[in-house]
């Protein structure tokens, strides 16, 4: 008998991290919206089955534009991400402070459509935000829709992600009288997958600044690695930025683990703040990827981590693809919920589904 797929609407998309992890954990995404383009290039390019539109989520118009494009099916669940930057609260009414826009746009989405479940991802801040009075708020908001809803701070690395990324999670079930609880940490702290582990066999980039699409030079060393190249067998957005040499010369001076503290008097004083010159640790999972800026640098080699190595931090397949510029992809990737979490919480998700 054929299984039932949960039809999936994703907000506020970005490359699909989150929409990975959920088709993954046996999802059917239908759509994707997002107003950045290369990021929703890099989206449809990877999600085959799926829609996109590009829109603004503030606009009230694409909520016509969603509609049209789910027509006749059922959402099931619908998954976002909104950002938070300029969150404003200035009262106990101040929520539909224009500045709180986008995430209006996932609670107008969810009245419009009645998804069985919801689910929003945030940076751990929001928990603590004007005294937790945010969260509280977006819980009354869903609850009064008729929504469980329950939060939580989860960390990737727990998830079999080789990063420490926490990201505050909400989830909301429709008309039931169970709460959510999110899933149990897979690996214990001495079980995180390590950056050597995670990346360990991609080609050093010593000689070459290598390509857009290149070849592996060697076999994977770990269960890790061989899940993340699955049956690719080429190498896509392995490509070392072109570093100037005070730069290669300054890293080469830090050890595995180390920061500008390890650096001699008088060498790479030009950066000097807690980041600076930070060198991946090979043993311990990475610290969060971000949008990147240039201080974080490979735990072996003298450059900073390509796009792919990046990616397979954040545990996207090899055959998961990022178009645009460098720098549009850096931020696709920087942006985007691991894709194991993300199939973590949907897996979880499927149990009280059905
Ligand atoms: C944190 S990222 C989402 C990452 C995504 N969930 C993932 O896992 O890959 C937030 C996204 O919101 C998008 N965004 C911000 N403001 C928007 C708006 N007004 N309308 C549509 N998308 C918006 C950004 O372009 C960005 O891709």
């Amino acid at each position: 008998m054929l299984k039932k797929k949960y039809n999936v609407l994703d907000l506020f998309c970005g490359c699909g991290g989150l929409s990975k992890g959920f088709e993954m954990a046996g999802y059917n995404i239908l759509l994707g919206v997002d107003f950045n383009e290369p990021a929703l290039r890099t989206y449809a390019y990877n999600h085959h089955g799926s829609k996109t539109l590009c829109g603004d989520l503030s606009a009230p118009d694409t909520f016509k534009h969603i509609d049209k494009l789910v027509e006749g099916n059922v959402i099931d669940v619908i998954i976002g991400g909104p950002p938070c930057q300029g969150f404003s609260l200035t009262g106990p009414r101040q929520f539909d402070d224009e500045r709180n826009k986008l995430y209006l746009a996932m609670i107008e989405t969810v009245r419009r459509y009645k998804p069985k479940a919801f689910l929003i991802e945030n940076v751990p801040g929001m928990a603590t935000l004007y005294k937790g009075e945010v969260r509280d708020e977006i819980i009354r908001r869903f609850t009064s829709m008729g929504y469980s809803v329950s939060n939580q701070i989860l960390c990737s690395a727990d998830y079999g992600v080789p990063q420490i990324r926490k990201r505050l999670v909400f989830v909301g079930l429709l008309n039931s009288k169970e709460i959510f609880q999110f899933p149990e940490p897979y690996l214990k702290p001495d079980e995180y997958i390590t950056c050597e582990q995670a990346i360990g066999d991609l080609p050093s980039l010593e000689h070459t600044l290598g390509s857009d699409v290149s070849e592996y030079e060697m076999e994977p060393q770990t269960e890790y690695q061989k899940l993340m190249r699955g049956s690719c067998n080429v190498l896509h957005n392995h490509k070392s930025i072109d570093h100037k040499q005070f730069v290669k010369d300054t890293i080469a001076l830090v050890p595995d683990g180390g920061n500008y503290k390890d650096l001699p008097p008088g060498v790479g004083e030009s950066r000097i703040f807690h980041m600076a010159w930070t060198r991946y640790c090979s043993y311990k999972p990475s610290r969060t990827i971000d949008t990147g800026h240039r201080n974080n640098f490979h735990y072996k080699w003298n450059r900073c981590p390509t796009v792919r190595e990046c990616a397979r931090l954040q545990s996207f397949p090899d055959d998961f693809v990022f178009l645009g510029n460098k720098g549009q992809q850096d931020k696709q990737v920087g942006n985007a919920v691991p894709c194991l979490m993300a199939k973590a919480i949907g897996v979880e998700l499927l149990k009280y589904l059905k």
